[in-house]
Order: structure tokens, then sequence, then C-alpha cells
């Protein structure tokens, strides 16, 4: 089998320097929740000493790791409160949505944040503000209250049309709008160069952990051209697929390692 790997793919800036810095650590250290949306590569780091918790309570050494998704402020405090040493490791992308949105909202625009409810990254940032508002569905923006000014950002892992789609609704719904465009390119130069490759294969792979929000979107957008398979390991391939196939085309996740990809693609060749 002829295999070809989108022209980006897998670790993006953000996710690559949390882990250069994570593995030039000495000494044991809590993540507030994975590094990565990898559960092999967290495997990995506990053994290291570096574990993952859920809660500042459950934080049992003395270095606290922030993971790139960021946390609220609030929590940042409560961190400090505690003595910890405190490694923020918050993309810098991420930080800007969180400071938009807090500008925004000091400016009195009802913020709106286009992204998944329950997702780290969005609810730290609905966190921040004494009123924000998460939606990701058209029907949500649809059923919306009328408001004089609404300030919009997006989750950095958003789809572009998406976000402008839910943007053209909420204008019905306020005087004044202001739309800050703050999905990051990472995730855009993956979705490109996937839907770009999937446009000349038979067949595409898309690796990256189940739980990663911008594999899954890699998932969603390459299955509308080709058959699509989404997976997290090289045991989770199956022969099969790619019987009566040609080219196979693999594209990876902003958090997934290239020992995984590179295993894929080797297995992959041998079909
Ligand atoms: Fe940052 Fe974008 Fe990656 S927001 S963590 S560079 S997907």
């Amino acid at each position: 089998m002829k295999v070809k790997l989108a022209n980006t793919h897998g670790f993006c800036f953000g996710v690559k320097k949390a882990i250069d810095c994570v593995l030039e650590l000495k000494g044991n250290a809590n993540t507030l929740g994975p590094l990565i949306h990898n559960p092999q590569f967290v495997e990995e780091l506990e053994k290291k000493g570096i574990k993952s918790v859920d809660t500042i309570e459950e934080i049992d050494e003395k270095t606290a790791i922030i993971r790139t998704h960021g946390i609220s402020d609030k929590l940042i405090e409560e961190l400090k409160q505690l003595n910890l040493e405190i490694i923020d490791l918050t993309c810098p992308f991420v930080k800007t949505v969180q400071d938009h949105a807090k500008k925004l909202e000091s400016d009195g625009y009802q913020v709106i944040i286009v992204g998944k409810k329950g997702h780290p990254e969005v609810e730290a940032i609905k966190d921040n503000l004494k009123n924000g508002i998460i939606l990701n569905k058209l029907e949500e923006a649809e059923s919306l209250s009328q408001y004089e000014r609404i300030g919009i950002v997006a989750q950095t892992t958003q789809k572009v049309e998406h976000f402008l789609k839910i943007g053209d609704e909420l204008k019905k719904h306020a005087k004044e709008i202001k739309l800050i465009n703050t999905i990051c390119n990472a995730t855009q130069e993956r979705q490109e160069a996937a839907l770009e490759l999937a446009h000349v294969v038979d067949i595409m792979v898309v690796v990256g952990g189940k739980n990663s929000s911008n594999t899954k979107q890699l998932m969603t957008l390459c299955e509308t051209l080709v058959e699509t398979h989404h997976i997290e390991t090289v045991d989770e391939l199956d022969k099969v697929w790619f019987e009566n196939k040609e080219i196979a085309g693999i594209t990876a996740g902003a958090s997934t390692p290239d020992s995984i990809i590179e295993e894929i693609k080797n297995k992959i060749e041998l079909f």
C-alpha cells in the first residue's frame, strides 16, 4: 500500500512547547488534567513521575503543571495559595482567547463563546467572566435573547465556517456585534492539509486521541470525501479496510506523537 502523509499533521506549536518543557523536568509533578489528549503519552509521563489529577485537592506533589487548555484565573489563584511551584503551559493562543473574552466583557459586551460545553479550554474562558454564554449549535444561537452588544470568540479548535455561520445568526440578536476569530491557525492548517490529501487517496486514517476534539474534527471533514477511520494506536488498524485500495492517506491531531504516526505508516505500507 502506498501511504501519503498530510503536509501538516501532528503536534502543534502549543503542544510541542508543552511537551518539550515537561520532558525536561527533573522531579515529580502533577498536571491538572491529562497534558495532551493522548492516553499512551500520558501513561509514559506517569512512569516519569508526572501524574495527571482532575482536581486541585488531588495534587500530591510540589509542582503543578497547567496544560495548554489553560485554567481560570480563580484556579490559578487557588494554586498560588497552596504555595506550589506553578508551571503554566497554557498555549499563548488560548491565553489570547481568554484575554479577548475578558476585554469584551469589561467593554460591556455579552460574551458568547462558540465552543463545546464541558471542554476545559472553553470552561476556563467562561469561568473568567461574570456572565459568559457557551454555545455550539446553530439552534442555540437562534434561540438566544436580544442584547445591546454581543462579543463573540471561538474555542481555538473550532471550524471557521461553523464559527462564521453562528456569527451570522448572532447578528440578528444584537444592535452591535464584535466577532473576534480566535481559531488557531494550527487547527486550520491541519484541516486544510487533511482535506487536500483526502481528495487524492482511496482511504484516510486519522490518528489521535478518541477524546481529542481537533482529531475528531479531522475525521468529520475527511469522511465527507473518502472512507475514513479514526484510530489511537497501531493495533486498531484492520487490514480489511485497505482491500482493493491503492493509496492511503494519514493525518493526525495536534496532540499525536510522531512515533505513533510513524508506527502506523510503517504498518499500512505492509498491507
Ligand atoms: Fe495552541 Fe493551537 Fe495547539 S491553540 S495548543 S497551537 S491547536
